[in-house]
């Protein structure tokens, strides 16, 4: 992309969405040979609304990023469809490292899920690493009878025609953890799709829908103020910042264990130099204390420095497209 064209795409992306810059100047645009790269400032793109789970991941690794690279890294928010409007964006970006897409588990589930997808997450990227695996959780708006999970599950099964359960969209990990829930139940009730769980939350804590899965990126706070009702964790080891609720497992349902993957992809003409640049930031930002310290409190952690890298993505990727077009056969987008 050229120095312009960087630069009409952020004002294009910054007059409907979120921009955040970090580092002091003020955001613009530039680019050149891949020896220089960077000599812009880089526009990570979230495929969830602001301030949800994977906007608040971005938004702490972003700060580490732009100063080990010495320029301003942006972050856009660009929903729909389960993140994959925004995955096909990045797919059609210039391929000079400078457009980075922030994906999760949604990356592996699009193929299964979307059958007309436009694009194709291993071929037309390349990897840049992993960046963080988070629990997630199941919470209810706070004045839902059910205090426990085997309470919630008699509930829900007793208003399978009423209840609603809320969602970021098809793909969505709020959503996949929603269908391995129901199927743990044994209930179907109404979906309630939302372009992220930022927005979805707000609607459960103001009461609008009666329960969901997210990510504890997203929920620790609310559970812990009471602003949501929390019943069970999805790991398989409770959580530390949540030590109040059970494992779903302990909780009576052993079939609900899940785990949210996040990393970073740039298409795939991108060249190696750069990508290797990309990644020596994340490695960085991953060791951060202050990165460290927001992730714990919320739930999780950087990944392990051999996780950080293409490799590792490439092969969860990989695995994980054909893990869930098991679990998710018979259920498409369309
Ligand atoms: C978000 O950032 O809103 C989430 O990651 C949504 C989700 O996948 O459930």
């Amino acid at each position: 992309m050229t120095t312009s064209g960087r630069k009409s795409r952020l004002l294009r992306l910054g007059a409907a969405l979120t921009p955040l810059c970090f580092m002091a100047a003020a955001c613009s645009g530039g680019g050149g040979d891949p020896a220089d790269f960077p000599d812009d400032n880089i526009e990570v793109i979230v495929p969830f609304s602001a301030g949800g789970p994977t906007d608040t991941v971005t938004r702490m690794i972003a700060e580490p990023m732009a100063e080990e690279l010495g320029v301003q890294v942006v972050v856009q928010n660009i929903e729909g469809a389960g993140g994959t409007v925004a995955a096909g964006e990045a797919a059609q970006a210039d391929a000079d490292g400078y457009t980075v897409l922030m994906h999760h588990i949604g990356m592996s589930t699009a193929p299964t899920l979307y059958p007309d997808l436009d694009f194709n997450p291993v071929e037309d990227f390349k990897t840049i690493g992993l960046v963080t695996e988070v629990p997630m959780t199941v919470i209810a708006r706070k004045d839902l009878e059910p205090t426990t999970l085997e309470e919630l599950t008699t509930y829900v099964t007793d208003n399978e025609d009423s209840v609603t359960l809320a969602h970021a969209g098809i793909g969505s990990a709020s959503h996949l953890c929603g269908v391995l829930l129901q199927q743990a139940m044994g209930v179907e009730v109404q979906e309630v799709p939302y372009d992220g769980t930022g927005p979805a939350i707000a609607d459960l804590v103001g009461g609008q829908v009666d329960f969901m899965c997210d990510q504890t990126t997203n929920t620790t706070t609310q559970i812990t103020s009471g602003a949501v009702k929390g019943y069970a964790v999805t790991t398989t080891e409770p959580v530390e910042s949540l030590p109040d609720l059970p494992t779903a497992a302990e909780a009576g349902l052993d079939e609900l264990e899940v785990t949210v993957w996040h990393g970073l992809y740039v298409p795939s003409d991108t060249p190696d130099e750069v990508v290797e640049k990309l990644n020596s930031a994340l490695q960085v930002a991953l060791k951060d204390q202050g990165v460290i310290d927001q992730m714990g409190d919320l739930g999780t952690a950087p990944v392990a420095e051999d996780q950080a890298t293409p490799d590792a993505l490439t092969q969860k990727l990989e695995s994980e497209i054909d893990a869930w077009s098991g679990v998710l056969s018979g259920i498409t987008a369309e």
